[in-house]
């Protein structure tokens, strides 16, 4: 049999070289668990005689606790290290620069959104807001919109469930054009009556919004952001329309070498109707005739749903996409950049 001392060297011998805490735990059992080797000697202590016993007894008591003590000691070193590490895998080196907190910045359409506020205000425009989810009256009926027009197919419009009091569809507004008419019944609603010689002030607004269609590719988004223009007075004319767009473009663009063209085009809710082209006369695009906006005379029939008399009112409108305007001032060559939220294309537009 190993002597009592020889036990304590190899338990503390064992207990050093586990390498973690389930090796201890092994190790503890070879020497104080249920068939440990010091649990056996204390069993073996009834076969002794009573005084002996007491001795022996006493001896092997200090062995376990010494052997108790190099266990713990182990415990603790194996708990030191494993801390030690995790402490150094965590460390933070306080002479690192700090990571700082990056401002955010105006979305690049957005820019162009508010831009365009400014410069319609600056030469007296009225800017207005409207609902998204517009009925089949505003979005369609009252803009001269045929029954049989596409747009109203369910292929080019996003329906939502319920419908209006008069028990048409509900749904995501195709343009911003409802909002001329939203506009302008609220305006004759609110001046007519005390109208000077039964003359209203002129109408000038603007309307910028989100609009939706089920339309999807490079150029084309199922939401996209418009701005409808209207001019509504007893003495304008296309001149004016002309001038003002023009002048905006230029403003917009910050440049004088801009082309701009009105090529006539259709519309259900204007007669004449034109598409604005413009070109740059200088810089990536230069010479390149691009499609802007579609614009043309207020419909004698959408005055008449405005509540206003065509034969002395003549309104001008026009409806441009604030994607596409964007895209030609930053060179963007791909609409869909706009809705992806990447840091690294939004970054580009810094404050
Ligand atoms: N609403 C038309 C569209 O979304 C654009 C438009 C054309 C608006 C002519 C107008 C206009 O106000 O006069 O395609």
């Amino acid at each position: 049999m190993v002597s009592l001392d020889q036990v304590v060297e190899d338990a503390k011998r064992d207990f050093d070289g586990a390498a973690d805490s389930a090796a201890l735990e092994d190790a503890k059992a070879r020497y104080l668990g249920k068939s440990g080797i010091l649990t056996e000697r204390l069993k073996s202590l009834g076969a002794l005689d009573p005084e002996a016993r007491k001795a022996a007894g006493a001896e092997i008591n200090q062995v376990k606790s010494a052997v108790e003590a190099a266990l713990n000691a182990r415990r603790q070193a194996l708990a030191d290290a494993v801390l030690q590490t995790r402490l150094s895998a965590e460390a933070i080196d306080v002479t690192m620069p700090g990571r700082g907190q990056d401002s955010g910045s105006l979305h690049p359409v957005m820019r162009t959104w508010e831009r365009v506020e400014q410069i319609f205000r600056s030469v007296g425009f009225d800017v207005a807001d409207g609902p998204e989810i517009e009925n089949d009256w505003f979005n369609f009926t009252a803009l001269n919109s045929p029954e049989n027009h596409p747009a109203r197919s369910m292929q080019d419009t996003f329906y939502v469930e319920g419908v209006d009091e008069q028990n048409k569809p509900l749904l995501l507004r195709t343009h911003t054009s409802p909002m001329q008419v939203r506009y302008a019944s609220a305006h004759v609603a609110k001046y007519a009556k005390d109208a000077k010689d039964g003359v209203m002030p002129p109408i000038k607004v603007i309307a910028p919004g989100r609009t939706y269609r089920v339309d999807s590719d490079a150029t084309h988004s199922p939401m996209f952001n418009q701005v409808e223009g209207l001019w509504i007075a007893e003495n304008v004319s296309f001149a004016d329309l002309k001038g003002v767009y023009t002048d905006f473009l230029k403003t917009f663009f910050e440049t004088d070498a801009i082309d701009v063209r009105f090529r006539p085009s259709y519309f259900p809710f204007t007669e004449p109707s034109a598409e604005i082209d413009m070109a740059f006369g200088s810089g990536k695009l230069a010479g390149r005739w691009l499609e802007i906006s579609g614009a043309g005379q207020v419909h004698p029939t959408v005055l008449r749903n405005m509540g206003l008399d065509p034969e002395r009112y003549i309104g001008f409108a026009f409806g441009s996409g604030l994607e596409r305007l964007t895209m030609l001032r930053y060179g963007i060559d791909d609409l869909r950049l706009f809705f992806e939220n990447d840091i690294r294309f939004l970054s580009q537009f810094p404050a």
